[in-house]
């Protein structure tokens, strides 16, 4: 009985839902707001366009007031009379009402109702910064109605399902100049996402611009790492888009760095040098030695002073405790304190840097590692741990809710596994049916994306990042019955272009690598190619973490491939539209025959650049797919009868053509092995 009704609320909550996604969606906007009313009839947007503000509102209102007023003008290019906004005006095409000024601060509000009517447009908000998620939301509605700029005329009620919206930057394994993180900002407020956090120190390098250990930036930055104008720049940019920034110094685990320039600060007495490869690496600090939290205190008040949000994050991942087992005096100490493993030590560790980062006002973050039973309940336990490969594993997410934690979820969302953005956006961090009583629940706050950095440059991190963090961003602000991946993925692509104006080279930096690869302009057989292929998944592409170093390069083959083959993606559907009846052959036939002879126009490109040696492989077996896939039509369509010999041929090479290329996969095989198993049986 408890399960008819179960299923029957299931039903309707599908069905509610792909009405509400039906209705919502095709306003194209990322993230779908909560409630949209339609209406009648557009605003007709003309030169004379303005924008009034009132209310008690913070400063940062205007100058993103104003910078809306910039971007809408570049997309009408109507140049608008108005060029800045402050205070009220009369008869505004656009009022902007607020209550109070908004505070930088987690569970700060952000809601607000826009409503646009045919005379005038109303944004109104309890906070700025909700008033600033609106602007987003209403340059998103810009359109065009009989050769005019318009909005169409609606109302919306919207606000976050999470108040922590994250993502993460490890600028640690490669460092990301300013301009990346400005743009990245862009990008973030774009889409409604509200933390970036810096993950400021690895065994790869150190880059907070401390005062007290000037060693540490002298040997263990490689000179590069942050000044303190440019991480007050950062805050004060993020902060203008109502984005917090959470520092991170990842400690007792994963300090080489530190360790390059303190060795007496580690667990084993030897010389340190600076990390090179991707791994999980065994220097540590000593949690035994006074002189550790001595550093720590300097070095975490700089910090503390440096970065105001009061949430402070320690790391405490994947600490093995190597160096500890191998040395006698820990051993003894632990002993002596009756910490029984190296988990409790690490327990008695945190519990020492919590008490420092009380002393400076902070809260500790941490990974979910920290997460023991004398962790203090005012630390937010950061889950990452679990199955990446298929459906999320939130045990760690879940067990720290039901311990009292407040909680974020990481687990799901590593952008750098190079997973399509499908996956992603189906992880929930909370969805109704999970096991969780209500008070539980509300210690979700909410999911931060990952872009760990091993192989990841500033000249490729948007397109690593981007625009899959879009359809993050929409799972953690909108309800949860917005899941029609799909709609996401028709969605995306038109977010991808309007991230691109905002200066992203998620698009662009394909087309840099190909022709740099290329030594020419001449790169069109490339991206035919290029559309088809994703980079190998997971870590697999780094294999045992050894083929890539900090310094290696990376503006290779399978940094100009995404996650999303989208080519590829709709070639699969296409063949099933068509084995359904619903495609004609012809629409097949022509993209198959062009990549049936691509490989002859890649071949030229590849003999004058030997970076390209390395795709030969992969682009004849491309081609040797295509041509089978046109066989397979051919029998198809003429009802003929295939021979053994020509189905085990293609079977070789389907089974050929899932080798790996230029550290890339195939993402037509799918496709193809279905035109063959439609004549397997004849
Ligand atoms: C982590 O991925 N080591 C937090």
């Amino acid at each position: 009985m408890k399960r008819f009704f179960q299923y029957q609320l299931t039903l309707l909550f599908l069905l509610f839902g792909l009405s509400l996604s039906a209705q919502e969606t095709a306003l194209n906007l990322m993230p779908v707001p909560e409630q949209i009313e339609t209406g009648e009839g557009q605003f007709v947007i003309t030169k004379r366009f303005s924008i009034s503000l009132t209310g008690d509102y913070h400063e940062r209102l205007a100058h993103e007031a104003t910078r809306f007023l910039r971007r809408l003008d570049q997309k009408t290019a109507l140049f608008f009379d108005q060029h800045k906004v402050s205070g009220e005006r009369t008869n505004a095409s656009l009022t902007i009402t607020v209550e109070r000024p908004g505070e930088i601060r987690l569970h700060e509000e952000e809601s607000y109702q826009l409503r646009v009517g045919t005379e005038s447009i109303e944004i109104s908000a309890q906070t700025d910064i909700g008033a600033i998620r609106g602007l987003e939301t209403l340059l998103q509605l810009t359109g065009a109605t009989n050769g005019q700029s318009t909005f169409p005329v609606l109302t919306i009620n919207d606000s976050p399902r999470f108040h922590w919206r994250g993502l993460m930057l490890d600028v640690a394994r490669h460092f990301m100049p300013m301009d990346v993180l400005y743009r990245n900002l862009d990008a973030m407020a774009a889409v409604k996402l509200n933390v970036l956090h810096l993950h400021l120190v690895d065994d790869q390098g150190f880059r907070f611009p401390t005062k007290a250990f000037p060693e540490l930036l002298e040997l263990s930055s490689d000179g590069q790492y942050y000044t303190r104008e440019d991480l007050d720049d950062i805050i004060a940019y993020a902060h203008q888009r109502g984005i917090r920034v959470i520092p991170e110094i990842d400690v007792p685990g994963h300090a080489t760095a530190i360790l390059v320039a303190f060795p007496e600060l580690g667990s084993k007495d030897t010389t340190y040098t600076l990390e090179r490869y991707s791994g999980i690496f065994d220097p540590t600090l000593d949690p035994t030695n006074d002189a550790v939290y001595d550093f720590l205190d300097q070095l975490f008040a700089e910090v503390a002073e440096v970065f105001p949000d009061p949430y402070f994050h320690i790391g405490g991942d994947e600490n093995l405790g190597r160096h500890w087992n191998e040395n006698k005096d820990i051993q003894a100490f632990m002993k002596a304190n009756n910490l029984a493993t190296n988990h409790d030590l690490q327990t008695y560790f945190n519990i020492r840097v919590q008490k420092i980062l009380n002393k400076y006002g902070k809260h500790t973050m941490g990974w979910d590692e920290i997460m023991t039973p004398e962790m203090p309940k005012s630390a937010i336990i950061h889950s990452w741990r679990g199955n990446w490969e298929g459906l999320v594993a939130k045990q760690t997410l879940y067990d720290a809710a039901r311990a009292g934690y407040e909680t974020v979820l990481s687990n799901g969302y590593y952008l750098d596994l190079m997973m399509p953005a499908s996956q992603h956006y189906l992880v929930d961090p909370a969805p109704a049916d999970m096991d969780l009583t209500p008070a539980e629940r509300s210690r979700i706050l909410g999911g931060e994306m990952c872009m760990w950095s091993e192989l990841v440059v500033p000249e490729t991190i948007d397109s690593r990042l981007w625009p899959r963090a879009a359809a993050v961003a929409e799972r953690l602000w909108s309800p949860e019955e917005v899941q029609d991946v799909q709609d996401m993925y028709r969605r995306l692509a038109i977010i991808s272009l309007q991230l691109e104006q905002l200066g992203l080279k998620h698009i662009s930096s394909r087309n840099v690598i190909l022709r740099k690869l290329a030594k020419s302009k001449d790169i069109e057989p490339l991206k035919v190619l290029v559309e088809v292929v994703e980079p190998m998944k997971g870590y697999t592409r780094n294999t045992n973490g050894t083929l890539y170093t900090t310094f290696s390069p990376f503006m290779l083959w399978a940094d100009a491939a995404t996650a999303d083959a989208t080519v590829a993606r709709v070639f699969n559907e296409d063949v099933e539209r068509y084995l359904s009846g619903s495609l004609e052959a012809n629409q097949l036939r022509t993209q198959l025959d062009l990549w049936s002879k691509n490989h002859k126009k890649v071949l030229p490109i590849i003999n004058r650049s030997p970076a390209l040696l390395e795709i030969e492989s992969l682009s004849e077996n491309f081609s040797r797919l295509a041509v089978i896939g046109l066989e397979a039509i051919g029998l198809i369509e003429s009802g003929g009868k295939p021979s053994s010999g020509w189905v085990t041929q293609c079977q070789q090479v389907l089974e050929e053509a899932r080798e790996s290329g230029g550290r890339t996969e195939l993402q037509v095989i799918s496709g193809i092995a279905m035109l063959v198993d439609e004549l397997k049986g004849l």
